[in-house]
């Protein structure tokens, strides 16, 4: 089977790639020069091109308050683009992964949502997503792809808000995090693993995939200052004390049930995945 994977430099794809080698599948990881999300007809033709026998799909515009300056960049690289990469899949027949977001739902209330809750962005990169997930159904009546809604990504290859937390409490004795907003993180090792096992399967659909059990920032930003040991106090905020470009959803639970409906396993706990994320870094 060979795969394309795009976004191979971010953290996400960096992993999907290494996952997808060590279980022996063929894989051509796209550059942005070969596949550049904001001239969606070039990264069209590259999948038309290579014909691979799926796609996952990691590239994004993710730089979530800068969307708020240049809606339509981000809404090309997002939403055009994304139904673009679709409309070649459905042409060559390959099965296409696209990794969306919980900020496709308002994130209101407390209640966890469900793949078919009815969605409501509350800023541009999440109606950006929204509309990458409403294109590529569109372009492809086949039904032969996977939507995989994730949050609060984090991975060895990259940035993310752990590495930033680790780096700020090597020097302060105090730091201030918000703990009104409440989700799961997403560990990019652990979905990488659920994604190899989607792309060889036909179980076609909607997902949620993040890791086990919710957290507020304060707390995983405090797990991950105690695990490695630092002293740092962290001082619980509400959302209000850190004024940001672009509105965050409070609400950013998300049910898994899906992947129990769909036969695949869900990911481990959060507070595990934080542990083995720090081994892993650790290695570097
Ligand atoms: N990060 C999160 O907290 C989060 C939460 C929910 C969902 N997601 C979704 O999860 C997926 C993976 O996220 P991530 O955190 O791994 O992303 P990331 O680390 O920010 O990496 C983004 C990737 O997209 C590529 N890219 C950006 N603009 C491009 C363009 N115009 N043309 C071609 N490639 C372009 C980047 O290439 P360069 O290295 O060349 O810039 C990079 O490889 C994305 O679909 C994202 O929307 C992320």
């Amino acid at each position: 089977m060979k795969v394309l994977v795009t976004g191979v430099t971010g953290q996400l794809g960096w992993d999907v790639m290494r996952v997808l080698r060590a279980r022996g599948l063929e894989v051509i990881g796209a550059t942005r020069e070969e596949m550049p999300l904001d001239d969606p007809a070039k990264a069209r033709d590259f999948v038309t091109a290579t014909r691979p026998d799926a796609v996952i799909h990691c590239a994004a515009y993710t730089a979530v308050d800068r969307a708020e300056d240049e809606p339509e960049l981000c809404r090309t690289i997002n939403g055009t683009a994304t139904g673009a990469i679709a409309a070649a899949c459905e042409t060559v027949g390959a099965k296409l992964i696209y990794i969306s977001t919980d900020y496709v739902f308002p994130g209101t209330g407390e209640m966890f949502y469900e793949t078919n809750d009815a969605t409501g962005p509350c800023n541009v990169y999440g109606a950006s997503k929204l509309e990458g997930e409403r294109a590529l159904q569109d372009a492809m009546p086949s039904g032969r792809f996977f939507i995989v809604r994730i949050s609060w990504v984090f991975g060895a290859h990259g940035k993310n808000f752990i590495r930033t937390i680790l780096g700020l409490a090597k020097t302060r004795e105090e730091l201030t995090v918000v703990n009104d907003q409440i989700g799961s993180p997403t560990y990019t090792a652990d979905l990488a693993e659920l994604l190899a096992d989607m792309v060889k399967s036909e179980r076609f659909g909607v997902y949620h995939a993040t890791n086990e059990s919710v957290c507020s920032w304060a707390e995983l930003a405090s797990e991950a200052i105690r695990l490695r040991g630092f002293q740092t106090r962290v001082t619980p905020v509400p959302s209000d004390a850190y004024p940001t470009k672009a509105t965050r959803p409070k609400n950013s639970r998300l049910s898994k049930s899906s992947l129990d409906v769909g036969g695949f396993h869900r990911l481990p706990d959060w507070k595990d995945a934080v542990a083995r994320y720090l081994s892993e870094i650790d290695l570097e």
